[in-house]
């Protein structure tokens, strides 16, 4: 078995060492009118946010669009974490790290959640790399999630070999699709005669005037799909073609196709916008697809078939399930450009997390497992014990034989069923040490649905 995670060793005197000081800064609020906080009055929010931005290469927020981002920093009650000079004012001086973190919720089985501790915004300046900043600032945040009692922590990763010391396992792959639309797409369904049932109506309407509705209709699909969280405040901006950021806030040729069924509830939408005509194929970016209903993805498939003028489709943050190939009448229609490790978890708390999801009626049986931690926080001996669709963690002495032994990040990566466990024995990490133990718990953790993460943060 390879142990993934290391032990951090006082982070903070590495940082002392290196003349630098992790600070939090104080968390944000609106005003009692409900006003974006202003940036005059919060120069080092202002100023750690543009660290931020800077380390993804990206345009610093200026003027309203700089109030939309603390608007939406404390909407989503953010702490921002950085490291500075030991000298430096936050007010007079951007962080040489940067990292925040906040509290949300993670749909672990279809209708059931857990507290989750999300991570983003994490970036260290190339002046300051290999001197412990990214560990001290993971430290903390970790330490302060499991003393809230937040049972798993979650961010996504620009690279895929960053996270695994601190205990994250990918547990989903998302990817980028192009959908070859010339001459019209045929739906499977349709190709073989079956009538829709509800075929309802799908329009084109204004994502600027359309308040609330690809929110409500998100909180409802993410609640059916594992590996969803709450959408954190920016994309509801995004969605509704608000970023002050872009012309003036007043829309940046967003457009929406909204399915409402036979009773007029949206049950599906679709926002997409033009790559513009130099583009060859003409392109139309879907930059968001939100279905509650079957009927509703196939009638908005149909709809985005149909846009004149339009031969190809690309979709960014497309489930890698095979849904979509299933759907036409055509699969090599489906062409992906990209596949990439998406949700990264992190299991802070083994009892409440493998209790904290559903498991299929009918499967039953119990495995013993030997979790690395080196950070502590997951570190044990458990067995699992899943009859009549509700799993039971109980810790076990070290001297417990295991069935399985795997670090951390391995168990965090298949707790939802996203990954397989079989896999990584075969990959010569996780250890299993009673024949067809990896089996057992891949049935075990088959997931109800596909686990996507709808929203990325
Ligand atoms: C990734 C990043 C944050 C690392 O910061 P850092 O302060 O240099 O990291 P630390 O000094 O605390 O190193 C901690 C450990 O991570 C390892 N590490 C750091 N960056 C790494 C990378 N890019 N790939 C693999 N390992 C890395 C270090 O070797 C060290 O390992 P060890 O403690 O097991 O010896 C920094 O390179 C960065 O800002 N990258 C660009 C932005 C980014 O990718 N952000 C992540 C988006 S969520």
């Amino acid at each position: 078995m390879t142990a993934t995670s290391t032990t951090p060793t006082s982070p903070d005197d590495v940082l002392t060492r290196h003349g630098l000081v992790l600070r939090t800064l104080a968390p944000l609020e609106r005003g009692p009118d409900g006003a974006d906080p202003a940036r005059a009055g919060h120069p080092a929010h202002v100023r750690h946010t543009a660290a931020v931005e800077k380390g993804f290469y990206e345009e610093v927020p200026d003027g309203a669009a700089a109030d939309q981002d603390l608007g939406v920093s404390a909407d989503d009650a953010k702490i921002l974490r950085g490291v500075y000079l030991a000298q430096d004012d936050p007010a007079e001086r951007e962080p040489v790290g940067t990292f925040v973190d906040w509290t949300s919720r993670l749909t672990t089985s279809p209708g059931r959640e857990l507290p989750v501790w999300m991570i983003s915004n994490v970036t260290v300046s190339p002046g300051h790399r290999r001197r412990g900043i990214l560990r001290a600032m993971m430290t903390a945040s970790l330490g302060e999630a499991a003393a809230a009692g937040v049972p798993v922590a979650a961010l996504t990763a620009s690279e895929s070999t960053i996270y695994g010391r601190f205990g994250f396992g990918a547990a989903c792959t998302g990817r980028t699709v192009r959908v070859d639309v010339r001459g019209g797409l045929v739906l499977a369904a349709d190709a073989a005669g079956h009538r829709e049932e509800d075929p309802g109506t799908v329009l084109r309407e204004d994502p600027r005037a359309m308040p609330g509705v690809v929110e409500e209709l998100h909180g409802r699909v993410r609640r059916t799909t594992p590996g969803s969280v709450h959408r954190p405040s920016g994309h509801v901006v995004r969605w509704e073609d608000r970023s002050a950021a872009k012309n003036d806030g007043k829309g940046s040729g967003l457009f929406a196709a909204v399915h409402r069924d036979g009773d007029g509830t949206v049950q599906g939408v679709a926002l997409y916008r033009f790559d513009g005509w130099e583009k060859e194929p003409t392109t139309e970016s879907v930059e968001a697809f939100l279905a509650a209903t079957d009927a509703a993805a196939r009638q908005l498939w149909r709809f985005l078939a149909h846009l004149d003028l339009i031969d190809r489709l690309h979709l960014t943050r497309c489930p890698d399930d095979g849904r979509l190939e299933q759907l036409l009448a055509d699969r090599r229609r489906v062409s992906t450009k990209a596949v990439w490790d998406d949700l990264y978890l992190r299991i802070l708390d083994v009892p409440a997390c493998l209790g904290g999801r559903d498991y299929a009626p009918e499967v039953a049986g119990a495995v013993v497992l030997r979790v690395a931690d080196a950070a502590g926080h997951a570190a044990g001996t458990w067995r699992l014990e899943v009859a009549r669709g509700v799993g039971r963690v109980e810790p076990l002495g070290d001297d417990a034989r295991a069935d399985l032994e795997l670090d951390v990040a391995h168990l965090s990566g298949v707790w939802l069923g996203g990954m397989r466990v079989g896999a990584l024995v075969g990959a010569g990490v996780v250890a299993e040490r009673a024949p067809g133990a990896a089996a057992r718990l891949d049935a075990l953790l088959h997931p109800a649905a596909p686990v996507h993460l709808l929203t990325r943060f």
